[in-house]
C-alpha cells in the first residue's frame, strides 16, 4: 500500500433521520470512522440538555482501509434512502487522516477505573488503568458503543486471575483491558490475520507480557486446549456470526462462566439469545441506541 492512498472516503449525503442507519450499515461494511458535517450551511443551536441535533442534511463521509474492495458497497443500496450516494472512493493522504484522528478521538473514561487514550494526549489520569490505543487497520478503539459496553461490563465485574477469551477480538482491545484488569491469562481470536498482528501489538504497547495475552487465528491449537475453561468469554461480532459460533463459543466456558456478546441491534436479542439457549442464560444489560449488550452464565 502507498504512503499517500492508505486511506478511502466514500461520502453520502442524507436527511438527519436516515443518519443513525446509514451510519450503522457503513460500520458494519468495515468503516473505521465516520464523520458528519452540514451539507447545507445551516448553523446548529446551542443544544438542549440531552440534545444531541443534527443539521436537516448532513454530509457523511466514511473512512476505510485503502486496500479495501468498495465496489460491492457502491453496488449496494443503503438500508433507506438517501439524498445522495457516491459514485467512486476518494483516496486519502496518510498525514491527512491521522490529522482528522487526532481532532476526533480523545481520552475517554470507560466505567470506574479504565481509560482508552490515544498516544497523542497525555492520560488525563495517570493512576487509572491507561490502554494506549491508536486508530489501525483492525476495528476497536472504544469509539463505538459495542466495544465501550464491553470494556464498561469488564471493568464492573472482572475478577483478578481470571482466564479471558476475547473471541473477535480487532485491535485486541477488550483482552488488554481484561489483561490490565488483573485477568490470568488472555486468549484473543480473529479470524482476520491484520487483527491478530495489531492485537499483538497492542498488548506489548500496553506491557501485557506474552504469558499473559496470546492472540491466534480461530483454528489454533491453542482453542483446543481452551475448551470449558473460560470464566469470561468477550465476543463483540454482528448477530450472525454470534448465532453460527453459540456451539464454540459455549464449548470454551468453564461451569458457572460469564458470558459477553455485542454487536447486535435490538431487534435481534431473541435469535441470539435463542442460540446460546438454554446452556447460556442471557439477557440485556446494556443498551447505547439500537446496539444492545446481552450478558449471561454458563449453566451446569
Ligand atoms: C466489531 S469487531 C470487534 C473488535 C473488538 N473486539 C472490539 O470490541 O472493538 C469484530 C471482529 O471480529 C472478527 N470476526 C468476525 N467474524 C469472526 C469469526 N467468525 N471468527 C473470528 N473472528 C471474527 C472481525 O475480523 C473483527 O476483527
Amino acid at each position: 500500500m502507498s504512503a499517500t492512498s492508505a486511506w478511502q472516503e466514500l461520502c453520502y449525503t442524507a436527511n438527519k433521520d436516515q443518519i443513525d442507519a446509514l451510519e450503522d450499515w457503513l460500520f458494519a461494511a468495515g468503516a473505521v470512522s465516520v464523520t458528519l458535517e452540514d451539507d447545507a450551511d445551516q448553523p446548529l443551536l446551542e443544544p438542549g440538555p440531552g440534545e444531541t441535533p443534527l443539521w436537516d442534511a448532513v454530509r457523511l463521509t466514511a473512512l476505510f482501509p485503502g486496500d479495501m474492495d468498495l465496489q460491492p458497497l457502491l453496488d449496494m443500496t443503503p438500508p433507506l434512502p438517501v439524498l445522495e450516494t457516491p459514485r467512486e472512493p476518494v483516496r486519502v493522504m496518510d498525514q491527512e487522516w491521522t490529522r482528522v484522528w487526532e481532532e476526533q478521538f480523545h481520552p475517554m473514561k470507560m466505567g470506574t477505573r479504565l481509560w482508552i487514550c490515544p498516544s497523542w494526549t497525555p492520560p488525563p489520569d495517570p493512576d487509572a488503568i491507561n490502554i494506549l490505543l491508536d486508530p489501525g487497520l483492525a476495528f476497536g478503539t472504544g469509539t463505538h458503543p459495542t466495544t465501550a459496553m464491553c470494556l464498561r461490563a469488564i471493568d464492573a465485574g472482572l475478577s483478578e486471575g481470571q482466564r479471558v477469551i476475547d473471541y473477535g477480538c480487532g485491535s485486541g482491545i477488550l483482552g488488554i483491558a481484561a489483561a490490565r484488569l488483573g485477568a490470568a491469562t488472555v486468549l484473543a481470536v480473529d479470524n482476520d490475520p491484520q487483527a491478530i498482528t495489531a492485537s499483538c501489538d497492542n498488548a506489548a504497547r500496553n506491557q501485557v507480557d506474552d504469558a499473559t495475552f496470546s492472540a491466534v487465528l480461530p483454528d489454533d491449537a491453542s482453542l483446543h486446549g481452551a475448551l470449558a475453561s473460560a470464566d469470561w468469554v468477550l465476543a463483540n461480532i454482528l448477530a450472525g456470526p454470534l448465532i453460527e459460533l453459540a456451539p464454540h463459543l459455549i464449548s470454551l466456558m468453564a461451569p458457572g462462566g460469564r458470558l459477553l456478546l455485542a454487536g447486535l441491534l435490538s431487534d435481534q436479542v431473541e435469535e441470539v439469545v435463542a442460540a446460546y439457549a438454554p446452556a447460556v442464560n442471557l439477557r440485556v444489560v446494556d443498551q447505547v441506541e439500537d446496539w444492545v449488550l446481552l450478558a449471561g452464565q454458563r449453566t451446569g
